[in-house]
């Protein structure tokens, strides 16, 4: 546990989903991701937009691997597109087993404390990563784009 430091990565894709998650669904998926997220030592965060979910996951190669095969299984979504996979000083969300937002009205989920923040918009240096979840969250990948030209 305190030995050598073991490296780690953190993989984000996006995807889309099937049908509109119900408030079930999202709780039964999150239910089988963070027992075994646990298990696996696996963090992150999962948000739900109109149709479309980003995701990151952290930890070790192989427990990404692992984890991520079964998000590829999952028939919920489809075109699931991996938009990042890098080695990782640090966690950026190693505070959730996995921390999940929904814009969705149909969804009632408890805000997770100090996700937020992450998710504020982009301030000073910050990793591609939180980038991308961050412009997800923050109203679209364009709109923030088209604000600054305009
Ligand atoms: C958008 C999305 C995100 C997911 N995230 C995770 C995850 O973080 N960890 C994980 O182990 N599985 C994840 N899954 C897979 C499902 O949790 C799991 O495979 C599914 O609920 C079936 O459970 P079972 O494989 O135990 O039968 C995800 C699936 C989807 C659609």
């Amino acid at each position: 546990m305190w030995g050598a430091r073991v490296p780690l990565e953190s993989l984000t894709y996006m995807s889309a989903a099937i049908h509109r998650p119900s408030q079930s669904e999202i709780e039964h998926l999150l239910e089988r991701a963070r027992a075994r997220n646990l298990e696996e030592g696996v963090t992150g965060v999962l948000l739900y937009s109109d149709g479309s979910f980003i995701q990151c996951i952290e930890g070790t190669s192989a427990s990404l691997d692992r984890v991520y095969r079964h998000i590829l299984a999952d028939p919920l979504h489809h075109r699931v597109f991996e938009i990042l996979r890098e080695p990782i000083e640090h966690r950026e969300f190693g505070d959730w087993v996995m921390a999940f937002r929904s814009t969705g009205p149909e969804h009632t989920f408890e805000a997770e404390v100090g996700l937020s923040e992450r998710l504020s918009a982009p301030r000073g240096v910050m990793s591609p990563v939180r980038h991308l979840l961050s412009a997800f969250w923050n109203g679209g990948m364009g709109h923030r784009f088209q604000v600054a030209v305009g």
